[in-house]
């Protein structure tokens, strides 16, 4: 395991290896934990070697207290990602030097997928992302780079983001890893209670209960369910429940034929912004 914090370095050694293998991108923003080794591993057995890139991006935060909040538990990732094995290059760069620069975001037209949920709620979140994840893939030039589906937002972003740069690079989006109670494994779990992480699993547990209804429910009753749900619970409050098209993420307000349909959630327990969603079938 080989720690870089200059992207020189990092390709110094990877440079002679291109072409004959096959490099795995995880970009993380650290604080590892189950489902980014679920990332990791995947990337480890369909690539020769993975980079995992560990970057608080400040970008992408609307949020000046949120950004000095998260979790930066460096040592603790490291040693995490040692109990794995196969080749793993950890990248965890200077802003200033990723960015070549200043640090600040380019700005991305990604057309409607922007102005949806996390786009709303979080002003140039995107365009942060956008960014970070452009700097990383042309740092690094893997062959593949591993999302999970708990920014599903994020991912299909990504996804737009390739074809804007004409980047050559597969983007894999992996599933959900949850603790036992059902809540989606998240670096920002790390800052809750015992009694707050116990009362965010109503968060996957409403969205089971969406997913089961689906079929018997319309989407209004749906919503005002979710509502319902979240205004009983005096730990958790909802930012916003959405049944949005898979494809566009735009909202849905009526069930068509041959759409398919995500549910989302974003909550806040305390301090601690949430987000997870499912998909209706
Ligand atoms: O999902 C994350 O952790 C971040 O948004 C990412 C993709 C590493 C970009 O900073």
């Amino acid at each position: 395991m080989k720690v870089f914090t200059a992207a020189g370095k990092l390709n110094e050694f990877i440079d002679p290896l291109r072409g004959t293998k096959k490099i795995g991108l995880i970009p993380t923003m650290g604080a590892l934990h189950e489902g980014h080794l679920s990332l990791v591993e995947r990337g480890l057995e369909e690539n020769d070697l993975v980079v995992v890139s560990i970057f608080v991006n400040p970008t992408q935060f609307d949020n000046a207290g949120d950004l000095k909040k998260y979790p930066r538990t460096l040592d603790a990732d490291i040693a995490l990602l040692k109990t794995l094995k196969g080749t793993i290059l950890i990248f965890v760069p200077e802003a200033v030097e990723l960015y070549q620069g200043t640090v600040v975001s380019k700005k991305y037209n990604f057309g409607s997928l922007e102005n949806e949920m996390e786009g709303k709620h979080r002003k140039g979140h995107f365009d942060g992302v956008g960014t970070v994840v452009n700097l990383l893939f042309r740092a690094i030039l893997p062959t593949r780079a591993y999302f999970g589906e708990k920014d599903f937002q994020q991912l299909q972003i990504v996804k737009k983001l390739v074809e804007i740069e004409k980047l050559s690079v597969d983007i894999i989006g992996c599933e959900i890893v949850r603790e036992d109670s059902g809540l989606a494994m998240s670096s920002r779990n790390k800052r809750l209670s015992a009694t707050q992480k116990e009362e965010a699993a109503l968060i996957s547990k409403t969205l089971k209960a969406v997913q089961k209804d689906f079929r018997k429910k319309s989407i209004h009753e749906l919503n005002t369910f979710v509502k319902e749900a979240f205004a009983s619970n005096p730990h958790l409050k909802l930012e916003y429940f959405e049944i949005a098209n898979t494809k566009t993420l735009k909202t849905a307000f009526r069930k068509r034929k041959n759409s398919s349909y995500r549910a989302f959630i974003a909550a806040f327990a305390g301090e601690v912004r949430l987000i997870d969603n499912m998909a209706l079938k």
